[in-house]
């Protein structure tokens, strides 16, 4: 039995008017509360002090680009630091650097992208000319070099990861529970599977955000899937 609630919400697809009767409903879970296409809708200085409020904030903005433009990104979060942010691997260990040094003095995590869990092994080939875990292999080596914090990366390559970088925070989307829809995930597992193969964190947005009571949909998986007894439930 435990009280660490692992689970990280994405928060897609919505409006702050959409997304705020859920976060304070979420509130009392301590679920990590992860934003993408509402940060661009918001506007960082704007979001980031209003969701903050509600619990510790993912801001999921997958930064690559040339190390210049990724350090201009990460300076503007300093304005309020989310718990962390993520940036693509495949931008190279000099872009992953620069995100680390702007972040340091605020303590936001950088969480290096590995391949995305949308992306099968077919497309994986097309893309890197690698198979999904031998790519994930690499990204996570120059994410290591570079001096992140951890990795996001599919269920699948989670136990090899926590056995190589034992001291990597390991976030893992494509989350399902059994039976659910898995929308244009690929490579999914369940909450359990990826708690038990070593990840720290897993991300779940649509399952949750699509259940009747999101709330007990949370406590639901973390008791009855994971074990978990969170103090409110
Ligand atoms: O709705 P669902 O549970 O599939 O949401 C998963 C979330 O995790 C999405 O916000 C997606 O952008 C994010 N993500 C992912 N795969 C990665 C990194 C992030 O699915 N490798």
């Amino acid at each position: 039995m435990s009280i660490k609630n692992p689970i990280i919400v994405a928060l897609d697809g919505m409006s702050w008017d959409q997304v705020l009767p859920v976060v304070d409903k979420l509130r009392t879970t301590g679920c990590i509360l992860k934003v993408n296409d509402l940060l661009f809708r918001e506007g960082f200085r704007n979001l980031l002090p209003k969701l903050s409020v509600y619990g510790r904030v993912m801001a999921d903005l997958k930064c690559h680009d040339i190390p210049n433009t990724v350090a201009n990104t990460c300076r503007n979060l300093r304005a309020c630091p989310p718990w962390a942010v993520t940036v693509h691997g495949s931008g190279g260990k000099e872009m992953i650097e620069v995100a680390c040094k702007e972040l340091q003095s605020v303590g936001t995590k950088v969480l290096v992208v590995t391949v995305l869990s949308s992306i099968d092994p077919k497309t994986c080939e097309e893309i890197y000319h690698r198979k999904p875990a031998e790519q994930v292999m690499e990204l996570a080596q120059i994410a290591k070099n570079a001096g992140a914090d951890g990795l996001v990366c599919s269920s699948e390559e989670v136990s090899e990861l926590r056995g190589r970088f034992p001291k990597f925070t390991l976030v893992v989307p494509g989350i399902r529970s059994s039976g659910a829809d898995p929308g244009d995930q690929k490579r999914i597992s369940t909450p359990k599977v990826a708690i038990n193969r070593g990840a720290d964190y897993i991300v779940m947005g649509r399952q949750i955000l699509s259940a009747k009571d999101p709330v007990e949909e949370v406590n639901r998986i973390l008791k009855n899937e994971l074990g978990i007894y969170l103090n409110n439930m």
